[in-house]
């Protein structure tokens, strides 16, 4: 481990506030700041109101071990730091480019601010050639502003921070690129790849855009799955062995959504745009997306009998995914509202969810809660504790034994002992029977 450096972290949403505590872990002196004064008066008072596995606990050890500190003011945050994350949002703006505007804000702000020599450090997700805006705007030629990408997954950020795959450095001067990967240890001994600040700003987009990519070719695999009664669970287990594919990111759902793929994938595609490059790849994955999203829905119909107007749907998990409380481009979400648009009632339960923070649902403290009186239930998000409930007593409390299962994460088994019909995605009923009906001939497949 380096020796310990002095470092501002601007911005505590869940990416700022877990480097600000990963960075302190890695025992640095941190000041984290952020221009929300209710935000800075809460982590000051030791109340982290982000779900993050670890994060709470991580923040109150570091502030107890006075090597976080917070505060409101930017200025204040940056005034003696020899590095400055900045952790700010860049939500999509309407053209589906990145909006830059609090980027380009605190760059102006802080620029004449800063210490001699030191350096800035992009962690958001920015379109190529931001490190050069941010750089001209500071108009500081004593500092330097290097690209340093987060890889953090929303439910596993610490772990991510503090064992992650690969820290991608990206500095248009190497010595400054190794000052950066010292912060994390010995750059030597470690998964660092320092290279240009283009370079590593592309490598962010190109993960998220693959990744994206990799879920709607297993979605697209899942269809023809139902179509011919395999089952996705085995194919993508039997893809997974190949060392060449591995088995991350395999598991078919409802579509991919949040924070993240979205608003990146949509940011690579008007990135490209602009130096006349055509990711037709990237749209067509955008729309399968869409689509995969829309099929659940379509489920959840066929389900009732073909129309949902009127009938009452349980919904099992509102958040884009379990071990979050985000519901930014939620597939489930997106289908509840395509639900009660046709005409539905919706009844929902997410453990991480508050009430009422979905408007026109009614929300329920408990899972039980939702299914009573149901025509159906549909789980939305693959929260561990939904595979292990006794599904012979939910069944008792709903008006029909129905389940769509976006997630998988029922066993089929299990539901069809309880008397419920199951349909999940890529997850034959009986796909041995339908392929030996194939292999008789059934609808012209010989
Ligand atoms: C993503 C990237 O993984 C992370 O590196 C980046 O920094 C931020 O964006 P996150 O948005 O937290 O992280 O979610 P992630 O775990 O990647 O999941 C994205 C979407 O894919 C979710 O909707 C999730 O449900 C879906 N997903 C993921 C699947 O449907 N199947 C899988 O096997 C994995």
């Amino acid at each position: 481990m380096g020796s310990s450096r002095r470092i501002a972290v601007l911005g505590s949403g869940y990416v700022g506030l877990t480097v600000a505590a990963g960075l302190a872990f890695m025992r640095h002196e941190v000041v984290c700041s952020d221009i929300a004064e209710s935000k800075i008066d809460q982590l000051s008072s030791g109340i982290v109101s982000i779900v993050e596995d670890g994060l709470t606990e991580l923040v109150l050890e570091m502030v107890a071990k006075g090597r976080l500190k917070f505060t409101s003011s930017n200025l204040e945050a940056v005034s003696d730091a020899e590095f400055v994350f900045l952790c700010l949002p860049t939500p999509q703006g309407r053209d589906g480019s990145p909006d830059l505007s609090a980027t380009i804000a605190v760059a102006r702000e802080i620029g004449p601010h800063l210490a001699r020599n030191s350096i800035v450090i992009n962690k958001s997700t920015v379109p190529v050639g931001t490190a050069h805006k941010v750089r001209d705007i500071m108009n500081r030629p004593d500092v330097d502003v290097v690209s340093n990408p987060e890889f953090l997954s929303e439910g596993s950020a610490v772990l991510d921070f503090l064992q992650p795959d690969r820290i991608v450095i990206g500095s248009d001067s190497r010595e400054n690129g190794l000052r950066v990967a010292e912060l994390y240890g010995d750059p030597t001994d470690h998964k660092c790849i320092v290279t240009d600040t283009l370079s590593a700003e592309l490598i962010k987009y190109a993960c998220n855009a693959y990744l994206a990519t990799r879920l709607t070719f297993i979605n697209t695999i899942a269809e023809l799955c139902e179509a011919v009664g395999a089952d996705i669970r085995t194919v993508a287990a039997g893809m997974g062995t190949d060392h060449r594919i591995g088995t991350a990111f395999l598991n078919s759902g409802p579509g991919w959504g949040g924070s993240c793929f979205p608003k990146d994938t949509e940011a690579l595609i008007h990135m490209a745009e602009t130096v006349g490059c055509d990711i037709a790849l990237v749209k067509t994955v955008i729309r399968a997306n869409a689509g995969h999203t829309e099929r659940i829905v379509e489920k959840v119909a066929a389900a009732v009998g073909g129309n949902v107007a009127g009938k009452v749907v349980a919904v099992w998990g509102l958040a884009f995914k379990a071990g979050t409380n985000d519901l930014r481009n939620s597939p489930a979400v997106k289908i509840v509202t395509s639900l009660q648009e046709r005409g539905a009632t919706v009844r929902a339960y997410d453990p991480a969810i508050e009430k009422d923070s979905l408007d026109g649902v009614e929300l329920v403290h408990f899972k039980e809660d939702a299914c009573v009186g149901a025509d159906v239930l549909l789980v939305a998000t693959e929260w561990p504790d939904f595979s292990l409930v006794d599904l012979a007593t939910i069944g008792e409390l709903m008006s029909h034994r129905s389940i769509v299962d976006a997630r998988n994460v029922i066993e089929v088994e299990d539901a069809l002992n309880a008397g419920f019909d199951y349909v999940g995605v890529g997850v034959g009923r009986s796909n041995t029977i339908r392929l030996l009906n194939l292999e008789a001939g059934e609808g012209g497949a010989q």
